[in-house]
Formats: C-alpha cells, sequence, structure tokens
C-alpha cells in the first residue's frame, strides 16, 4: 500500500507541477519579478492537498482532466498562505521548502502581493474551468473562498497568532487547527465530492476524513516543530507562535494522532474498497518525518 500511494503521489506531483508552470509563465516584462515571486513559493512540496482532492476525484470516477485546475487552485491559495505564515509579523520564518523564504529574496512588500495575486490566480482558474459546468465552478469557488476567510485560514491564523498562553486550552487549539489547517483539506475532499455528485452521506463521511486528517496533519506538522531535523523538515523548527505540544506534551499528543487518524478511517467506511488509496493517503501523511 506504501508503495502504491508514493507511486501516485509522484505521478500527480508530475502533473499539477506541469500545469502550474504553465499557469505562472510570465505574460508581462513589467511585472516579471511578481511572477518570479509566485512561482518561486509555488514550486517544490508534497502538493499533499492536490493529491487528496484527486484521490477523493477517483472514488466518483472523475477523470484527472476535470479534478486538474481545482487541484492547482489548492495549491495555489496553499502556496499563498505559506509566503504569509512566514513573514516577520507572523511566524517570522527565514526557510521554508528547504530554501529561504519567499520575503527573503524579493522583500515583504512583493511576498505580500504575490500572496494576494496567487489566491485571485486561484479563483480565476476555477472560474474560466472549461472542464466544469458553470455551476461547478461557482461551488467549487465558493469551497475555495470559505477555506481562507473569516471561517478558515484567516480565522485560524489569527487566534493562533493572538492568543496568550495563559488562554491555551483545548477548544481553543481545536478552532485553530481546523481553521488553519483542516479548512483547506475540507474544501480539497468536499470539492472533488461536489464535482462528483456525492450523495449527502458521502460528503458528510468525507467532511469527517478531512476535518479529522487535518486537525491530526497539524498535530503532526505541531511535534515536527519541537522534535524534527530542519534539514530534513526543510523550515525552520521552533517557530510556532503557538504548538499544540506546549498544551499536552509530546506523549499526549501522539495519542491525540492516533486517535484522529482512526476517526477520520473510521469514516471511510461507507465507501467500502473504494476507500482503499485514501486510507493509504492518511497512513502515509502520518508516517511523514518532513
Ligand atoms: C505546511 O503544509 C503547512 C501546514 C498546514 C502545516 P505542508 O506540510 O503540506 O507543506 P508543503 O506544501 O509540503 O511544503
Ligand atoms: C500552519 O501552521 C499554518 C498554515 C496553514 C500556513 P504552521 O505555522 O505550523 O506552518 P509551518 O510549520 O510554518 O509550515
Ligand atoms: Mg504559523
Ligand atoms: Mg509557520
Ligand atoms: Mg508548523
Amino acid at each position: 500500500m506504501e508503495s502504491e500511494i508514493k507511486n501516485s503521489l509522484r505521478e500527480i506531483k508530475q502533473v499539477i507541477d506541469a500545469e502550474i508552470e504553465e499557469i505562472l509563465k510570465n505574460k508581462n516584462e513589467l511585472i516579471e519579478g511578481l511572477f518570479k515571486s509566485a512561482a518561486y513559493s509555488v514550486s517544490g512540496g508534497k502538493r499533499l492537498r492536490a493529491v487528496f482532492a484527486i484521490l477523493v476525484g477517483r472514488i466518483f470516477d472523475i477523470s484527472l482532466e476535470k479534478m486538474i485546475k481545482p487541484a492547482v487552485a489548492l495549491e495555489l491559495i496553499h502556496a499563498a498562505s505559506l509566503i504569509m505564515d512566514d513573514l516577520p509579523y507572523m511566524d517570522d520564518s527565514q526557510l521554508r521548502r528547504g530554501k529561504p523564504a519567499n520575503h527573503i529574496i524579493f522583500g515583504q512588500d512583493v511576498a505580500l502581493l504575490a500572496s494576494v495575486a496567487l489566491i485571485s490566480e486561484a479563483n480565476q482558474i476555477v472560474l474560466s474551468d472549461e472542464n466544469l459546468t458553470v455551476s461547478e465552478r461557482n461551488q467549487v469557488t465558493a469551497m475555495l473562498c470559505g477555506s481562507y476567510g473569516f471561517n478558515g485560514l484567516a480565522a485560524g491564523q489569527f487566534v493562533d497568532l493572538k492568543l496568550k498562553r495563559k488562554d491555551i486550552e483545548f477548544k481553543i487549539f481545536k478552532f485553530i487547527n481546523e481553521k488553519k489547517t483542516a479548512a483547506l483539506f475540507t474544501a480539497s475532499g468536499l470539492i472533488a465530492a461536489t464535482i462528483g455528485h456525492a450523495k449527502e452521506k458521502e460528503k458528510k463521511a468525507l467532511q469527517a476524513f478531512s476535518e479529522n486528517i487535518g486537525f491530526a496533519f497539524q498535530i503532526m506538522d505541531d511535534l515536527l516543530d519541537i522534535s524534527g531535523d530542519e534539514k530534513i523538515v526543510g523550515k525552520n523548527l521552533n517557530h510556532d507562535k503557538t504548538n499544540f505540544i506546549q498544551l499536552v506534551g509530546i506523549d499526549a499528543a501522539k495519542n491525540y494522532l492516533k486517535k484522529y487518524h482512526e476517526k477520520a478511517e473510521a469514516a471511510l467506511n461507507i465507501f467500502g474498497k473504494k476507500a482503499h488509496e485514501l486510507k493509504g493517503f492518511s497512513s502515509y501523511l502520518f508516517k511523514r518525518i518532513y
């Protein structure tokens, strides 16, 4: 199962990377620096959100052609969120994906503009995607927007940055992880479910799976922040303003990780054998060392 999911990851990554290269080709000499900054931060990465969306799409027999632009849009939004997350007034990180953070190379002003441009581009490529019906385009765009607004990334990042240590409690962490991380995973799963005309109970199952892997994914990321290897992880460690491990300690965090992973997999039972690849995906997520 492990080699199967690694092959899928590799294949999907190649297709996504080729599509991204096409989309981010410089179209205007005057703004070459802006395209360079955006392309710099979109390159690399594990492409987990795109892979997740495409694997959910396979459950509903959606062609790769139909999933490719929404999957790319998810990765553009994710890259934009990483540019912002590293800024000096956010996590103040200098290293991302094994390279200097965007603002170190291009400056904070350009980094911020590239981030905004990437979010805008993500919406535009979906709204002009001829492989989707107009209704699908609108629904997918609404889900993308939901993932980073007052009910998504911005909300989670706000609490992450502004939380006072004395106020740390489990339900606040749950909010942070749900919004800053799980929201984009949930959008990835539900976008594919919507394009695949999933039944209501299938959408609910995918929502439960996404929320639980999203939550567990951030716990894993927080564990890596405390005990990972900077050279392998490719980002500055010990740079979180708030980290789940501060609240519960390493052993309890590992137990939570296991619990959320199990809850996620249990939600897939209604798909029977068709859930095989998604189960491989979630196992892969929690064995990661970067
Ligand atoms: C990092 O996500 C940000 C979090 C939500 C924890 P990834 O670990 O998926 O980052 P890349 O895309 O592979 O660099
Ligand atoms: C994830 O939190 C925030 C985003 C969703 C961008 P982190 O601050 O832990 O992410 P990394 O570790 O810098 O990738
Ligand atoms: Mg952060
Ligand atoms: Mg960070
Ligand atoms: Mg982190």
